[in-house]
């Protein structure tokens, strides 16, 4: 039994059911014993992989999109570029990297990454030692006027989730209690106040139907959305779910490149849920950013030219590494890999165009 099972199974009989969001919440971040500060957890060797360690040519156009939003406001001789969740730290290394094509802009940036974990801050201090750069465990409060440019990836899906579930023609909430020593699911009535906004009516939904909200994506992006409105900027928010709000339990667990019980051992593997982008852009809309349609995670790369970086990499490679660059390639943007299921959302204001990438 992992210790944290233990913690939490002592405050599930002293409080009682635990909410789902405090769960997924202690799971991923205790100080002591969350997923995330252990050291190897994205990888070939870890439990899962992520588009920037996949491959280069992902951070490396990331980068150039962040130039164009910067041109796009007007090449400000400062602005806040911030990257939320930057894991070990290689989509920031791979962005700067490619930046570097415009000096103007890497003299402007003003550095911030997002960071809740110890031990992946301590990474990225190692991996971007010769930039300048300043973390901090929330989103900062930016009291000065400078534009912003925010990027994420990966990072809204460990948000902690809530659940609802619909029960003899009520929402109740879906919660972690013990059964036998064992950690279940078991719906609880909650007052009516307490529900979310933008639950759908049950007359709309089945006996049994699921619907999940993300307070901390929601409370995030609002944040986001209202400095970006304010002083102008964009964000850039790549991860995986739907194009279209929905019902559905997708809480999830994966250990060493498998799905897993995600009520097992918390702690040990890592814990996500599919990020609803059309509630999180419809309140960037509400903050008076403007938005594009979601693309998926393919078209997006390729309208930014992943194709002809993925031909430039292979002409000076060797030829064991030209068939990697071609799988990676194919990885990041074909419908049977990630190009479909990940998606890329943008939220933006007081820019002379739209943020590359999107659109038609
Ligand atoms: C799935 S990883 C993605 C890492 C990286 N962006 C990548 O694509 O490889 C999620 C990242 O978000 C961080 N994270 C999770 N919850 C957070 C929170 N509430 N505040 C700040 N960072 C958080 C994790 O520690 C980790 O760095």
């Amino acid at each position: 039994m992992s210790s944290l099972l233990a913690i939490l199974k002592q405050q599930i009989l002293k409080n009682g059911p635990m909410a789902l969001e405090d769960y997924m919440k202690a799971a991923l971040l205790h100080p002591e014993f969350g997923y995330y500060q252990r050291g190897e957890t994205f990888g070939v060797k870890g439990d899962f992989v992520t588009a920037p360690e996949i491959s280069q040519m992902f951070g490396e156009l990331i980068g150039l999109w962040s130039i164009d939003c910067w041109v796009k406001l007007g090449s400000p001789e400062k602005f806040h570029l911030v990257e939320l969740g930057p894991g070990n730290g290689t989509l920031m290394s791979d962005a700067l990297r490619s930046a570097a094509l415009v000096p103007e802009f890497l003299s402007a940036a003003e550095i911030t990454l997002v960071e809740a974990s110890e031990q992946l801050t301590l990474r990225q201090q190692q991996t971007l030692s010769s930039y300048s750069i300043t973390w901090c465990d929330v989103w900062p409060t930016f009291r000065d006027t400078l534009p912003i440019i925010v990027i994420g990836n990966e990072f809204l899906d460990a948000l902690p989730v809530r659940q609802y579930e619909q029960v003899d023609g009520h929402w109740a909430e879906r919660k972690i209690a013990l059964a036998k020593d064992k950690l279940i699911f078991k719906c609880e009535d909650i007052a009516a106040s307490a529900l979310p906004e933008n639950l759908p009516s049950v007359s709309e939904c089945d006996e049994g139907s699921i619907f999940e909200t993300n307070p901390s994506a929601e409370k995030i992006c609002s944040n986001i959305a209202a400095n970006i409105a304010k002083n102008g900027g964009s964000a850039l928010f790549i991860d995986y779910g739907p194009s279209e709000s929905g019902l559905g339990d997708s809480f999830q667990s994966v250990q060493h490149h498998k799905y897993t019980d995600p009520l097992d051992n918390p702690g040990t593997s890592d814990l996500t849920a599919h990020v609803d982008f059309a509630r999180l852009g419809h309140l960037a809309t509400v903050q008076n950013c403007e938005t594009y349609p979601i693309s998926s995670q393919g078209r997006f790369l390729e309208r930014l030219g992943i194709e002809a970086r993925a031909l430039v990499l292979s002409r000076n490679a060797a030829d064991n590494q030209k068939a990697k660059i071609a799988g990676d390639l194919q990885r990041l943007i074909s419908s049977k890999e990630m190009g479909t299921l990940f998606k890329a959302m943008t939220f933006y204001a007081n820019m002379t165009e739209g943020p590359a990438g999107f659109g038609e």
